[in-house]
């Protein structure tokens, strides 16, 4: 199927090959992005969606039975075309708005992610669009601030130009009246400011080689909070606390700061770029609130903490500049961001010309690194969790440009694929938590995923927003401006359950059973090269993670501590990266041969199939039985005492059952490991597990001679080299595992939830199939 590219006015195969059944055009879940950002013509605006909008509130308050939705709707429909229809629909559909409220109002307690109410509710939660709209209680006016040739140096002129202008701040308060989110939101970001402003200046602390990186955050965290409090408020108690955060993180509060030479840490410069960032966001948002006094030590402590060190490392090669130079990572986006939001912050007043000369770099440089953290099938080049950093830093300086100077410059779609990381965001979370493989990341502070927005608007990929709006960490300031509430629709409606990424970087397959019920089946598998992410990544060619019941059955370790020796110092063969439990092949769920690390330069093929169901408009699917997935991996090369490793995985029995196979011809030991945090009961071929309440059944089927389950703790072999400083412990994490000595082995490890309901004549017990001959109906 060739897909229209509006990006570059082409029609383009689609990147997985003819009949790709995700690349869907009509869906409006996975579709090619359109420009940054279609305008629609008036006429569109007062003549088709007066139509939508009059459908939707039908529904709507049919669905409801709200009378007074249905009243507004029949009103809408018996009014004359044009404006006045326009003016009566549109309110009908902010009036339905309201009467939905959220959608997902709790969270799971354990893994914070959203409760959605089980409902067969099906006709208001249709496929997600934006309506088009131009009344002001439900839409965002556009922005006046429109030039004809935009450039880095030519910012408008009111204020505040980052982010989010004086029209939007204008329009917000009536936004607010209009939609559940951005109340809800907006008294969250009241509430945590509050908070904040109960609580001392930010404390430094040095956490060694993770530098200030925490206290910066954090003092933009607050700072946001303060600056949009005070703008929604006119309180001017938000001013005076924000400027007591300024005045400590500058050195000048009453207890000290860091070192006066290098007070923001520059030797790890993301901690620079994050207090630079904070700095802009106080300087542009309370602008008008400053004294000229206040503006030049604000100026004067950003330059010569962040901007300066900043401008050296393009000017000069500053060690510490090695971020710039060909990094398509986190740190490229984080760096770059936060020079590029405190530079345009302070353009115009800044007597020095540091700003000037620093957009005239980190623009081009984020354009050709950061936007390139995103790989052609939408993976984010490091790990899941990285993601959120990179993106966040991405998001930031696109919409810092775009308000400040009306353009990106190519940061959106330079890279054309970029669009495609809000879909890898989506299918690397399951029904619990992340697919979070390899590091982690520092704690999150002002990072969020709330760049879902962003780009929801800047792809027109409606999908993006309706995932992000129900998420714990969605109330905060971007959120408010990025969010657009015309969006409607559930994003789960025509989504395909399952989805593979092909980029050979990372190979990896998302398959589940529901987008919305948390107690869902899903599986995570990936293969893909075991360096080339920034050294972020584990020996982990063949890891999966399962989900189940409300509990992860089959998880990761996490990340090593940043702290210890080396832990990012290489990424070659005999790097102490690998010596470290978490990192090296023995803290992953894969096959172990020899008891040894992976081969880093591994470089593995992958083939996979789906029955491509998709969930409808309700929170409630029945899989039909027919329905699977499955992924193989050729994982040889990973190996150097094998000369064949194969893993697949499948989904049986309507997406209630899972198989993994691993055909496997080893010259040495062979081990079979998975991580669990669930109490682990064994017996022989099987194993019960019980976590939270729940229990999986286990069973090796066909088992080869010898193959029993068996348990370990999940620490170093005694005879691993030792690493430069002792592993963290796993407390509560057993290793599940089957153990065999060299030889030729078929193993057939089946995983049953016990579903409620379910009893054992309704499992099923899958044909020995070879990985080869996997296909969608080789187990029926
Ligand atoms: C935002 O939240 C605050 C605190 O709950 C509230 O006082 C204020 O009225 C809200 N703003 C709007 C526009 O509703
Ligand atoms: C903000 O407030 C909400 C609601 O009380 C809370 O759940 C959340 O943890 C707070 N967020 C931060 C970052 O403090
Ligand atoms: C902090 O103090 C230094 C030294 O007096 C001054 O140059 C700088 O402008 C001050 N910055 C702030 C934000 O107070
Ligand atoms: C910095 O390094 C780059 C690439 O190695 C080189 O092209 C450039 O001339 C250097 N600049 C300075 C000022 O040394
Ligand atoms: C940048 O990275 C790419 C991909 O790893 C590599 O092919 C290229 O040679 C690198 N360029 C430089 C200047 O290091
Ligand atoms: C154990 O539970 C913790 C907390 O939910 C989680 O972070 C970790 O990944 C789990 N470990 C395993 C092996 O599932
Ligand atoms: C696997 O497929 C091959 C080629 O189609 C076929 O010859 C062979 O019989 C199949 N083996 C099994 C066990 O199904």
């Amino acid at each position: 199927m060739a897909a229209y590219n509006p990006v570059n006015n082409q029609n383009n195969a689609s990147p997985y090959g003819s009949g790709d059944p995700y690349y869907n055009e009509s869906s409006g879940f996975i579709t090619p992005h359109a420009p940054p950002k279609k305008r629609i013509s008036n006429w569109i605006k007062f003549g088709i969606p007066v139509l939508i909008i009059v459908i939707v509130a039908a529904v709507v308050g049919g669905v409801l039975g709200s009378r007074k939705s249905n009243n507004e709707s029949s009103s809408a429909s018996s009014g004359s075309s044009g404006t006045a229809g326009g003016a009566a629909a549109a309110s009908s559909a902010a009036s339905a708005k309201l009467a939905i409220g959220r959608f997902a109002t709790a969270t799971d307690s354990k893994y914070m992610v959203p409760v959605y109410p089980s409902t067969t509710n099906t006709a208001a939660f249709t496929s997600p669009t934006f309506i088009a709209s131009t009344n002001s209680k439900i839409a965002w006016p556009e922005d006046p601030f429109k030039p004809a040739s935009p450039t880095v140096l030519s910012v408008r002129t009111d204020r505040p130009r980052l982010i989010a202008p004086t029209y939007k701040w204008d329009a917000l308060p009536n936004l607010i009246a209009n939609d559940p989110y951005l109340k809800g939101w907006n008294d969250t970001i009241f509430g945590n400011a509050t908070e904040y402003f109960n609580l001392p200046p930010v404390v430094y602390f040095m956490d060694g080689d993770s530098g200030i990186l925490d206290n910066a955050r954090e003092v933009k965290m607050r700072i946001k909070a303060f600056a949009y409090a005070y703008r929604m408020s006119k309180d001017t108690k938000w001013v005076d606390r924000a400027w007591a955060e300024v005045l400590n993180a500058a050195g000048n509060g009453t207890t000290p700061f860091g070192p006066d030479v290098d007070k923001w840490n520059t030797g790890h410069f993301l901690d620079a770029a994050e207090f630079s960032s904070a700095f802009g966001i106080a300087y542009d948002w309370l602008y008008d609130m400053w004294t000229d006094d206040q503006k030049v030590a604000i100026r004067s402590t950003m330059i010569r903490y962040g901007l300066q060190p900043g401008l050296s490392t393009y000017t000069e090669n500053a060690s510490f500049g090695w971020w710039r130079n060909n990094i398509t990572g986190n740190w490229n986006c984080v760096c770059n961001g936060g020079l590029t939001v405190g530079s345009l912050a302070i353009l115009g007043d800044d007597t020095t010309g540091v700003a000037r000369q620093l957009l005239g770099f980190t623009v081009d440089n984020a354009k050709d690194n950061c936007a390139f953290a995103v790989v052609d099938d939408g993976s984010w080049a490091e790990t899941a969790n990285y993601w959120y950093f990179g993106t966040t830093g991405h998001a930031e300086m696109a919409s810092a440009l775009l308000t400040a100077t009306g353009s990106h410059y190519g940061l959106l779609d330079a890279n054309t694929n970029f669009w495609k990381t809000g879909q890898y965001h989506m299918y690397v979370f399951g029904p619990t938590s992340l697919f979070d493989y390899g590091d982690h990341g520092p704690n999150k502070f002002s990072t969020t995923a709330n760049s879902m927005f962003l780009y929801a608007d800047q792809f027109e990929q409606p999908s993006f927003a309706l995932h992000q709006r129900d998420q714990h960490d969605a109330a905060e300031p971007w959120s408010m401006f990025w969010y657009d509430p015309t969006v409607s629709g559930a994003f789960w409606d025509g989504a395909p359950l399952d989805h593979f990424f092909d980029n050979s970087l990372d190979q990896w397959a998302s398959m589940r059973s529901s987008w919305t019920d948390g107690d869902a089946l899903f599986v995570a598998i990936k293969a893909g090269r075991n360096q080339g992410h920034q050294t972020h990544n584990d020996l982990d060619a063949g890891d999966f993670v399962l989900d189940a019941l409300g509990t992860r059955w089959a998880g990761e370790l996490g990340s090593g501590d940043y702290r210890a020796t080396a832990y990012f110092l290489s990424e070659a063969q005999d790097a102490d990266r690998w010596k470290y439990y978490r990192k090296m092949t023995e803290g992953q769920n894969t096959i172990l041969v020899d008891r040894a690390n992976q081969n880093v330069l591994a470089a593995p093929s992958v083939k996979h199939d789906t029955s491509g169901t998709t969930q409808g408009s309700s929170t409630v699917i029945n899989i039909p039985g027919d329905s699977t997935a499955y992924w193989t991996s050729d994982l040889t090369s990973a190996y150097f005492q094998a000369t064949s490793v194969k893993r697949g995985v499948r989904l049986l029995n309507a997406r209630r059952q899972v198989l993994l196979q691993d055909e496997i011809n080893a010259q040495a030991g062979v081990q079979w490991r998975m991580h669990t945090n669930a109490t682990v009961t064994l017996d022989g071929t099987s194993a019960k597990l019980e976590l939270d309440g729940q229990t999986m059944e286990v069973s090796i089927l066909n088992a080869p001679s010898g193959a029993t389950f068996s348990t370990t703790d999940a620490v170093r072999f005694s005879t691993d080299p030792t690493p430069p400083v002792p592993d963290q412990a796993n407390p509560g994490v057993t290793v599940l595992i089957i153990d065999l000595p060299a030889g030729t082995y078929n193993l057939q490890v089946l995983f049953n939830p016990q579903w409620p309901g379910m009893s054992a004549s309704d499992f099923v017990t899958p044909p020995s199939v070879p990985l080869d001959n996997w296909s969608l109906t080789s187990h029926n």
